[in-house]
This record gives C-alpha cells, sequence and structure tokens, in this order.
C-alpha cells in the first residue's frame, strides 16, 4: 500500500454511483478514479495498479465476472469488492468463486457499509503484504543461517581431517618415513571400501581411520623403533604394543581429563571427547591392523571375520605399501614381487575377499602409489 492516501478506482457505467462514491471516499481521504466500463477499468488497473477495486458486476464491454478473473490471474492480492444491483444470489457466489473480497448490494442504503468494507480490505491487504514480507525476511535470514552452518561444519570436517592426517604422519615421522605412506594407506583404503559396496560417507571415515593405524608407535623407544637390526624376543613383543597404544590413545577422555582441560585451559572440548565415529573407527584399526585371517596375527590373534572389516582392509593395503617403500632394514620390492607377495598371504595373512578386490582395484592402486611416491 502506498504512503499517501490509499488509490480506489471505482468501476460502473452508471455515472451518477460513480460519482456518489468518490464524493463520498474522497471525504474520507481516499483518492479515487473512475472508470465506466470493465475494458477501460482493466487498462487503468494494468497502468496505474490501484489499492482497492470497486467492481460493478452488469456492464456493456466486459462483464464484472470477466475482470474478476482477470484481475486475479494477474493480481492476486488485489482487493477487489463486487458492489452489484441484481440481487441474484447466483452472482455473489459467482464473484466470490472469482476471488471478490466482499460483495455489497446496490443501492447502498448506509455508505458506513461501503467505508466499513473499504477500510477492511486495506487492512487485509495490508496484512497480507506484511506477511509475505516477515516470510521473505525470515526465509532470508534461515538461508543465511543455513549458508553459515554449512561453512563452520565444512571448517570443522577440514580441521578434523588435517588433525587426524598429521597425527597419522607424526607417527610415522618417528620411524624416518616421509608421511606418505599414511596419504598412501588412507587413498588405499578408500578405494577398497568403495568397492565392496560402502557408502561414500563410511569410506570416507575408513580412509581418515586407516590414516591413524601406527599412531600406537609414537609410544615405543627409539632404540627399538628405529633399530637397523633385528629386534630381540623382548623388543619385537614391545614393538607388537603399539597396537594397544594407539587403541589407548584413540579412547575417549576420561571425565577426569575433561575436567583438568576445561578447569585449567578453559572452553569445552565438547564434541572432541565424545566417541566419535571417526575415533571409534581410528581405534579399531590401530588396534586390529596385525591381526591375520589364519589367526596368526595380534594382539588377540582374531581369525577370520572376527577381525573387523576395517582392519582387513588395512591390514593388505598397509603390507602392499610396505613392501613396495624403502625401510631402514630393506629395499623396495618391485611391483611384480610385491604383487607376488599379496597373492600368496590370501587366506593366510589377509581375507581372500579384500585380496580379490584388491586386485580388482589394481589400476586405481598403482595410479595412487605413482602419484604419492615417497
Ligand atoms: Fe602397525
Ligand atoms: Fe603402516
Amino acid at each position: 500500500m502506498n504512503q499517501k492516501s490509499p488509490a480506489i478506482l471505482t468501476i460502473d457505467d452508471e455515472s451518477l454511483i460513480r460519482e456518489s462514491f468518490r464524493l463520498y471516499l474522497e471525504d474520507c481521504g481516499y483518492q479515487v478514479q473512475e472508470a465506466e466500463n470493465g475494458r477501460v477499468g482493466l487498462d487503468m488497473i494494468h497502468k496505474s495498479l490501484p489499492d482497492l477495486v470497486l467492481l460493478d458486476l452488469r456492464m456493456p464491454e466486459i462483464d464484472g465476472l470477466d475482470v474478476l478473473q482477470e484481475v486475479r490471474e494477474n493480481y492476486p492480492d488485489l482487493p477487489i469488492i463486487v458492489i452489484s444491483g441484481t440481487g441474484f444470489i447466483g452472482d455473489a457466489v459467482e464473484a466470490m468463486k472469482r476471488g471478490a473480497w466482499s460483495y455489497l448490494l446496490k443501492p447502498i442504503a448506509d455508505f458506513n457499509t461501503l467505508r466499513h468494507a473499504v477500510e477492511q480490505s486495506l487492512e487485509k491487504a495490508r496484512l497480507i503484504v506484511e506477511n509475505r514480507n516477515c516470510r521473505e525476511k525470515l526465509e532470508e535470514k534461515l538461508r543465511l543461517r543455513a549458508q553459515a552452518l554449512e561453512r563452520s561444519n565444512q571448517l570443522l570436517r577440514d580441521t578434523r581431517m588435517q588433525v587426524i592426517l598429521r597425527l597419522g604422519k607424526a607417527a610415522e615421522f618417528r620411524d624416518k618415513g616421509t608421511g606418505r605412506h599414511v596419504i598412501r594407506v588412507s587413498c588405499y583404503t578408500k578405494i577398497l571400501a568403495n568397492c565392496m559396496g560402502f557408502s561414500e560417507e563410511d569410506a570416507d571415515v575408513m580412509a581418515l581411520g586407516s590414516a591413524l593405524h601406527d599412531v600406537g608407535k609414537i609410544g615405543i623407544s627409539d632404540s627399538i623403533l628405529l633399530k637397523p637390526g633385528k629386534l630381540s624376543p623382548e623388543e619385537w613383543e614391545e614393538m607388537k604394543k603399539h597396537c594397544l597404544y594407539g587403541r589407548d590413545l584413540l579412547t575417549p577422555l576420561s571425565v577426569e581429563d575433561e575436567e583438568g582441560f576445561t578447569s585449567e585451559v578453559g572452553g569445552t572440548l565438547g564434541g572432541i571427547i565424545s566417541d566419535s565415529d571417526l575415533l571409534q573407527m581410528s581405534r579399531v584399526v590401530a588396534y586390529s591392523h596385525h591381526e591375520h585371517w589364519d589367526g596368526s596375527g595380534y594382539p588377540q590373534g582374531l581369525k577370520g571375520d572376527e577381525i573387523p572389516v576395517v582392519a582387513r582392509i588395512v591390514t593388505a593395503v598397509d603390507i602392499y605399501d610396505a613392501i613396495g617403500s624403502k625401510r631402514p632394514y630393506k629395499a623396495p620390492y618391485c611391483e611384480e614381487k610385491c604383487l607376488q607377495i599379496m597373492r600368496e598371504a590370501s587366506g593366510t595373512i589377509l581375507d581372500p575377499e579384500v585380496v580379490k578386490i584388491f586386485f580388482d582395484s589394481l589400476d586405481l592402486l598403482q595410479q595412487i602409489k605413482a602419484k604419492w611416491a615417497d
């Protein structure tokens, strides 16, 4: 509605009626325009949209009901009050059906009725506009909030990924790795998980979790971890404990730890200490990536399907990557030898199904191997 006084268009073929409406409504403070038939009325509406229309039904050129129809199609919220002298109930019903907001009978005995109908319709139109503006503002606010939330979620995902990868690399740096072993293992894990039919989301969690498979090596002393020669049986037992250290490191913090952190450092650990899917996945991988299909592995000596599937995948890709990489105690094997070892490990160290999928996806794996070579 305009700031200035509302504009009303009265469409009626009887000039006396138009004039009486105009004089009365102008006295009430409205601007009033007149149209002598439906055609002129429609032209005026299209040219300068009024705030309200008073519409006769029986008119030459274009009948009031047709005017109603056309206005409704083009200006669904324009208030129209039908004022007709026909007195047929059918006309009133049809006018309301076609979108009239109100229906008055001619002659109008008390002009207060007209004034009341006009005021009511203008108020309703104002509320419709106000409502729509509020809704649009609200929708815009919600849209911006959703965008901000998505941005912070993305930031959180990125940060989580960075922290996990860096922690995995930190562990690898200790035994003079380049950090690329964890990247390759993660990529290989994702490829195999995808080929095994895991959802994209699960494959991502498995891939990221696999980056921490050897994080427990942080707890192994340099004299053992970096020893160039063969480990003694005692040293080997200690080395095997990296699976337990990894599991413990990735176990959710205790309430005591959390209280200590929040009281000394401030803030809250919130989601960080919660046992997220990623933390669980990493823990499973760290604990079980040296289990063997035939039960000859460690630390639990699990067998076959007892070994979590993600650990079976990581065991395979970890071995493939380790035998193809340079280590303090050995030169890298050529690809042919690596594949031969993988084939031979099927059903003993490795899950035959995982090995089958490994060979099915070999092209993709080798692309990663070349791209992320040390
Ligand atoms: Fe390991
Ligand atoms: Fe490894």
